[in-house]
């Protein structure tokens, strides 16, 4: 896809679709829009006036410019009401207006920077999120579809026309870090959806070396023996039962100061769980193979970080295994010793994800870090709770978790905070070890989390449970059905604003 940031007015550009965002229920037409409008003898205002469009939040009308501009057609499309208007907004309307231009077989869109004009909006802020709109979007997993291929439509070009210098600058800057941001969600949503007989725990390895040789980036792999000799109990146990060996990956950038403390990231990569010993019933468990999604966003958002030369340091850790069931699985009751030393009896060996993630914050704490975040498809609860809206929040450190809460709105990728008080820990207290791995059927995501606070001690530490913002049922705006590459957005924006704020 070409994307392009040029100077000039909108009804001069020749793209096949002129792209023009407009608010509810508003039918003064301003600036471009008048413009538009003029050269289209009305076209526009006519079907506001009538009521055919009137703006609602992704409500679309496709017009014909009849050879009144060079443009074949002109998109409206709905912001919605103005005074609720959001960055987030402009994000979804650019997604459903680059499908709509597809599927109708055109392959060059074009727009103004809507908002700019009326000063609501930065325009590199703008400019980024039309252009993560349009490539979030437009996003589509083709490679095993052998047979349509040769026949799909592809939009080619997406063009920004700004009005001044100015905001010509700042929108190209913008543009590029949209690329950079909605590529590499993208990359992740491609990885994630990656069926498990591809997608094994040494495939991701594998990637992430990839990665570490395009990117510029340091990897290291762990294996089966370095795994024993750091004593990581709780992953090899899960491990134990598949034919497939564990991997886990570490990635690093060197941004930033030499001396800073890193942020580590941590993604749980389940490559597939059935549950093992106590198996998963048979019904969508083919979702299953999205239960890497975690690992998948630190890969992603990794990528991101080095495209983007972040002045800061972030290690990636994604601790990769399957979860099977078989001769050599573990059995509920088995007691496992933990890198950091805490002994945890598996109750449940579908509560695989905090029994991998225990290893991954024990050796989290080797770095010193600034602050730790995990992010992990850990608890069907979790989705109960918030359903596909939002992620659930958790941590023990209010302002790291507000951070992450403000990202979320910059992004879309909203998260909400949900409670740890020192009471749930009752719930995971274990006869015979210093914790189990479940606490029954209240608050599940909440216990989960309880679970994984005991081996974050040692630093400021959030946890992102994303099982119902990962995977969607049915696309949305910008959003596909399966994968959605949650993460990779909200943590280079909380790592933007950190380095921004550090500077102060
Ligand atoms: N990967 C699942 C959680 C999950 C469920 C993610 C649905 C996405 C959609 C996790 O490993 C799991 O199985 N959790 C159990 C925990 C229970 C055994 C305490 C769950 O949520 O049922
Ligand atoms: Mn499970
Ligand atoms: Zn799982």
């Amino acid at each position: 896809m070409e994307l392009a940031v040029k100077r000039g007015r909108l009804g001069l550009e020749p793209a096949d679709v002129v792209v023009l965002g407009q608010f509810e229920g508003e039918a003064a037409l301003a600036g471009e829009a008048a413009e538009l409008d003029k050269a289209l003898s009305g076209l526009l205002s006519d079907v506001i006036s009538e009521g055919e469009f009137r703006g609602k939040l992704l409500q679309v009308a496709m017009l014909p410019s009849r050879r009144a501009i060079p443009a074949k057609r002109v998109l409206l499309v709905g912001l919605g009401k103005r005074p609720e208007f959001a960055l987030d907004r402009l994000r979804q309307a650019f997604g459903k207006a680059a499908k709509e231009v597809r599927d109708r077989g055109f392959r060059s869109l074009a727009a103004g920077l809507p908002g700019a004009e009326a000063g609501v909006l930065e325009p590199a802020a703008a400019a980024q999120a039309m252009t993560e709109g349009v490539l979030l979007g437009l996003y589509r997993l083709t490679r095993y579809k052998t047979a349509e291929a040769e026949e799909l439509k592809e939009v080619e070009q997406f063009t920004i026309v700004a009005a001044d210098e100015v905001a010509q600058r700042a929108a190209e800057q913008g543009s590029g870090r949209g690329r950079i941001l909605a590529e590499a969600a993208n990359f992740t949503r491609d990885l994630t959806v990656l069926p498990a007989n591809e997608a094994t725990p040494s495939y991701l390895a594998r990637t992430a070396e990839e990665l570490a040789r395009s990117d510029g980036l340091t990897v290291t792999i762990l294996d089966v023996p370095q795994m024993r000799e750091l004593k990581m109990g709780a992953l090899l146990g899960v491990a134990q039962g598949s034919q497939q060996p564990p991997r886990f990956i570490v990635l690093e950038h060197e941004g930033g100061r030499p001396r800073d403390r890193p942020i580590v990231l941590v993604g749980k990569g389940i490559t597939f769980d059935t549950g093992g010993i106590s198996l998963k019933p048979a019904e969508r468990m083919e979702e299953m193979r999205g239960d890497k999604a975690g690992a998948c966003a630190v890969l992603g958002t990794m990528r991101a970080v080095a495209a983007l030369s972040l002045p800061v340091r972030v290690v990636g850790l994604a601790p990769a295994t399957e979860n099977m069931p078989g001769g050599t699985a573990q059995r509920p009751g088995d007691i496992v010793t933990s890198l950091s030393g805490l002994t945890i009896e598996v109750i449940n060996t579908d509560a695989e994800g905090r029994l991998i993630l225990a290893d991954a914050l024990g050796y989290a704490a080797r770095y010193d870090p600034e602050c730790v975040i995990d992010l992990a498809t850990l608890t069907g609860a979790c989705v109960i709770a918030l359903g596909h809206e939002v992620t659930g929040l958790f941590g023990n450190d209010p302002e790291l978790m507000d951070r992450l809460r403000r990202a979320g709105e910059v992004t879309g990728e909203r998260v909400w905070p949900m409670p740890l008080f020192d009471e749930y820990d009752e719930q995971i207290k274990s006869d015979f070890a210093d914790v189990k791995n479940v606490g029954g059927r209240p608050a599940g995501a909440i216990t989960a989390a309880a679970f994984l606070k005991k081996f974050a001690k040692a630093y400021r530490w959030a946890h992102l449970d994303i099982a119902g913002t990962s995977w969607m049922d049915k696309p949305r705006a910008y959003l596909p059905k399966g994968a959605t590459g949650v993460g990779v957005r909200l943590l280079c924006q909380f790592l933007e604003d950190w380095v921004r704020d550090r500077g102060r």
